[in-house]
């Protein structure tokens, strides 16, 4: 695999050639790259040598030429898997890296992770590498697998099978093996890619005027992140609940009124309401709406918990005879008739609790009931289902599911109902924050968001996640149009052409090189950068003057180009009246990690994408 900058160096000279007909010296790449000294020059084209896009034999100054490529091949990095403790296994692709295919052989298929943790060290995979993994469904004694154990978490180990049973061992003489009697594995490592690119990557922007400052503060590695009603359903890309807290106190007091313009499923609203903050949410996309109010709205658990009895009672009651199925496209192919009749009964049941906020709450145990007892896999944010093989055991018991997830529900909102104060407010609002979605201007105190990663269609697909449970608990008046959420999304609609007016040097520079070798997927990166910029506007719309707006994002890698979203919206930001205060890099340990980096949380990307993000603090002049 090429890193971005050996990218960069190959294509200067290959250029550099076709214009003077020698190759670059060391100095001018030098000179070019603004690299500490020319053994840095050297270092890139020994690099470049290795892997095969450079001739060996010459190896004096501009003696370098190229080679035809060899036969490459595109893996996608799936996600982050843990070397150390086991991470929820979720996959969202939306990196891939480039590599010769003579370096994983020619048999199998391949996916790519980042590595997390230092459990296989031993084995030299570091923190942040990226392993390169031949799927298959067994290994033999002491490979080194991916191994998915419990209930969809992943690791990285090596596996023996001993009297019975399995024994993941990290290469690691401080930690402990873990022993399971059953583990899925998931492949084998066939290729360790040692990440080298994130040492040379810049901290500051080019002219100084931006800096990440890395700020380990930030991580919270560890701490309980499903407090409250945090944990009542899933959701891409959540804020950690200790990340949104530390902003509001940061950049907010009590009784100031803030907005999050992406809220998701309300994880900074709840926040809001514990710490005394009134609260707007906008988000497009009808289940996140349909959470965010659960979650927001605190209720008695001593009638919540009534109400939860008596439709346990009421469910076994209902005949098949007295069920409405569902119709919308497909549901025979997501669900098993079985599955769906009790679903319905489930439904039915809950749709007579009369208290409207009651019924909502359970309908989001129903909606987590959905997913886990649908033919999907449960470990990735896209719809992909079980392979058939499996598929012909799967009996999920739809009503142990329902109550598993009710029954904790309500123990979050037991604390949620205890600690929220009672005299903040939240709205929440569907709206497409790109538009005046009604908030009067220069009327918020405080402005926390984190925007997706980039399209739902690359990255993480929060329409396609929310699908089946939108088209279960009617968020739609027809249930089919559940299917078009992601178009509507930021990015969801690619631009026509590259032309643009955005006032970006580093979207200008990163658009360029992604339209070099894919022109579809850059004009899918500017209509994302075009929505959030709006949206920007918009952000400074409805703020009250020197008030700050707080964005936390990933700088996604598309085609192998990092792109610096935090210095893209800082550039951005400036340019329509904000001045860019901080840039903070915080490390993204708990985050759904898949086995990924992506968006908007699989548990996937590597380096910046999924295991580092950065908070832009803006504050408006
Ligand atoms: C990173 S997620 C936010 C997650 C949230 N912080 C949480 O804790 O659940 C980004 C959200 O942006 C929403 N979104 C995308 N485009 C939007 C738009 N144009 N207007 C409003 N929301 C949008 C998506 O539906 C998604 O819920």
């Amino acid at each position: 695999m090429l890193t971005k900058k050996q990218v960069q160096v190959l294509d200067f000279i290959k250029s550099y050639r076709a214009k003077h007909g020698y190759a670059p010296s060391l100095e001018e790449i030098r000179q070019k790259f603004k690299l500490a000294s020319a053994s840095t020059s050297h270092y890139y084209i020994s690099k470049l040598q290795d892997a095969g896009f450079l001739n060996k034999e010459h190896n004096q100054p501009r003696a370098v030429s190229t080679v035809e490529a060899k036969q490459t091949v595109e893996i996608p990095i799936l996600g982050a898997i843990a070397a150390g403790q086991p991470i929820e296994a979720i996959e969202i692709p939306d990196e891939t890296i480039t590599i010769t295919r003579d370096e994983i052989g020619k048999q199998g298929k391949h996916y790519a992770l980042r590595v997390q943790g230092s459990s296989m060290i031993d084995e030299g995979i570091f923190d942040g590498d990226i392993v390169v993994i031949r799927k298959q469904e067994i290994a033999e004694n002491g490979q080194t697998v991916v191994a998915v154990i419990d209930d969809n978490q992943a690791t990285l180990k090596k596996l023996y099978r001993e009297n019975g049973k399995f024994r993941l061992q990290p290469a690691n003489p401080t930690l402990f093996p873990i022993y399971r009697g059953e583990v899925e594995v998931r492949g084998v490592v066939v290729k360790i890619i040692r990440n080298l690119e994130s040492q040379l990557d810049q901290g500051q922007s080019r002219d100084e005027k931006y800096v990440r400052k890395i700020d380990y503060s930030w991580d919270y590695r560890g701490e309980k992140t499903k407090s409250h009603t945090h944990g009542i359903h899933t959701y891409p890309a959540m804020f950690i609940p200790q990340v949104g807290r530390r902003l509001l106190e940061t950049y907010s007091k009590e009784g100031d009124t803030i907005c999050d313009i992406f809220c998701g499923s309300g994880s900074a609203l709840v926040e809001s309401r514990l710490i005394g903050r009134n609260a707007y949410g906008i988000d497009l996309n009808p289940l996140a709406i349909f959470l965010a109010k659960a979650k927001t709205t605190p209720i008695n658990p001593q009638k919540l918990t009534k109400e939860y009895l008596a439709l346990l009672d009421r469910v076994e009651k209902i005949k098949d005879s007295e069920i409405k199925r569902p119709d919308f496209k497909n549901v025979d192919f997501w669900f098993k008739d079985k599955v769906i009749v009790k679903l319905a009964k489930l439904k039915k049941a809950i749709r007579e609790i009369k208290e409207e906020s009651i019924q909502n709450f359970l309908m989001v145990a129903f909606s987590e009931t959905v997913r886990y007892s649908s033919n999907t896999k449960t470990g990735e944010f896209k719809l992909v289902r079980i392979k058939s093989d499996k598929l012909e055991k799967h009996d999920p018991d739809v009503i142990s599911i329902f109550r598993k997830h009710a029954e904790k529900n309500i123990a979050g909102m037991t604390e949620f109902y205890k600690d929220a104060k009672k005299d903040s407010w939240t709205k929440i609002i569907y709206g497409d924050s790109s538009k005046d979605n009604g908030i009067k201007a220069n009327s918020i105190d405080c402005i926390i968001t984190s925007p997706p990663y980039g399209d739902s269609r690359t990255t993480v697909a929060y329409g396609q996640f929310s699908r089946l449970s939108a088209q279960w608990i009617d968020v739609f008046d027809n249930p089919n149009d559940a299917s078009g959420v992601d178009n509507d999304l930021l990015g969801g609609r690619a631009t026509k052409n590259l032309t643009h007016v955005l006032p970006s040097d580093y979207l200008k520079e990163s658009l360029e090189k992604i339209a070099k070798q894919d022109e579809a997927r850059a004009r899918d990166v500017l209509s994302f950068y075009t929505g959030l910029n709006d949206c920007l506007k918009q952000a400074h719309t409805i703020l009250k003057a020197k008030k700050y707006f707080c964005l936390v994002v990933g700088n996604r890698l598309v085609k192998q180009v990092r792109i610096p979203t935090d210095f893209i919206i800082a550039e951005l930001a400036e340019k329509i009246g904000f001045t860019c205060e901080d840039i903070i890099v915080r490390n993204i340990p708990g985050k759904r990690m898949p086995i990924k980096n992506s968006p908007t949380n699989i548990v996937g990307a590597l380096e910046e994408t999924m295991n580092k993000e950065s908070i832009v603090v803006l504050r408006k002049n």
